[in-house]
């Protein structure tokens, strides 16, 4: 588990940017002093818009780009929470908590990097595209063209192989993901392979499996309702099994969202 941690900033950040995406996604990028050197890939914010206030808890985004003073997120209108933040206009404010949690390792070295992202997966998976010392392969899926379009261009900038699925065949393989995944790691059974994942937990899953039966480690970030985003109110726990094979719980915004597959009793 990634040890890194960090005191939360709260902070009235300023939208510098806002703009529609392909694939019903949106950018969001606020700055957020000294954000850059904070942020680490798998760490999330908690939002709050104006138009939310009404509505009390904070949204988690994970964090897709921090460089110097500006941080970006990706996001998709899914319901009251992300349809306010999406009439935040340029030059407004927004109240953040971040960086929060704890991320993915980027230190890791003599390994072969495999990246797997469903749906807003392929956010944090960017950021930490550009933050791992070595390149591999990515694995996006999705049910249709429109669901993995989104940040392909910025693996292959990177430097990564890019492999896609979609459920209805509008691109990439036709079928979920984890059947050109399997497929492929099987081809490279023998390679210190190591997986990073974020999206469903029907793939977070699949994805623990496979590197169980591979003895490869692999890093799931959960994504759970949150509440406080700070480890008081519970809203967000997981069953894990502790160093020692006890099974106990654990809160994804504190604990998480990024852990060991090994952890995780699903
Ligand atoms: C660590 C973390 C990182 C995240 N990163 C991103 C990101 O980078 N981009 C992005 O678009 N979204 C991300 N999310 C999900 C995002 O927080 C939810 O989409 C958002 O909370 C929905 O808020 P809402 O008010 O629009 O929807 P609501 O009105 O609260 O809910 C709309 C629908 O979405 C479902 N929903 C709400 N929250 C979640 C959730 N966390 N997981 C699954 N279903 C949910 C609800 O059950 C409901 O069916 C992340 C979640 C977590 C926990
Ligand atoms: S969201 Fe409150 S404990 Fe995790």
């Amino acid at each position: 588990m990634q040890p890194r941690k960090q005191t939360p900033r709260l902070v009235r950040a300023r939208v510098r940017e806002h703009k529609a995406l392909r694939g019903d996604y949106r950018f969001l990028a606020l700055e957020f002093q000294a954000i850059g050197s904070l942020a680490q890939p798998g760490q999330f914010v908690h939002l709050r818009a104006p138009q939310l206030a009404a509505r009390v808890l904070r949204r988690p985004f994970s964090i897709y780009s921090a460089k110097g003073n500006r941080l970006g997120i990706l996001y998709k209108t899914v319901g009251q929470g992300t349809r306010a933040l999406a009439e935040v206009a340029v030059g407004e404010r927004v109240d953040v908590m971040g960086p929060l949690g704890r991320g993915f390792p980027t230190d890791r070295t003599g390994i072969v990097p495999v990246l797997v992202a469903g749906g807003y997966g392929v956010a944090p998976l960017s950021f930490l595209a550009g933050r791992l010392r070595v390149r591999g392969v990515v694995f996006v899926g999705g049910a249709s063209a429109r669901d993995v379009v989104l940040c392909v261009e910025d693996f292959r900038k990177l430097g990564w192989e890019v492999r896609t699925a979609t459920e209805d065949g509008s691109r990439g393989i036709k079928g979920l993901i984890t059947a050109p995944l399997d497929a492929w790691a099987r081809k490279n059974r023998s390679q210190p392979l190591e997986f990073f994942a974020c999206g469903p937990d029907g793939l977070l899953e699949a994805v623990g499996r496979l590197a169980a039966k591979g003895r490869w480690k692999a890093w799931l970030s959960l994504d759970k309702h949150m509440g406080c985003g700070l480890g008081a109110c519970l809203a967000c726990v997981q069953k894990v099994r502790d160093a020692s094979g006890k099974e106990t719980w654990a809160r994804v915004c504190r604990d998480g969202p990024v852990f060991e597959a090994a952890e995780i009793v699903w």
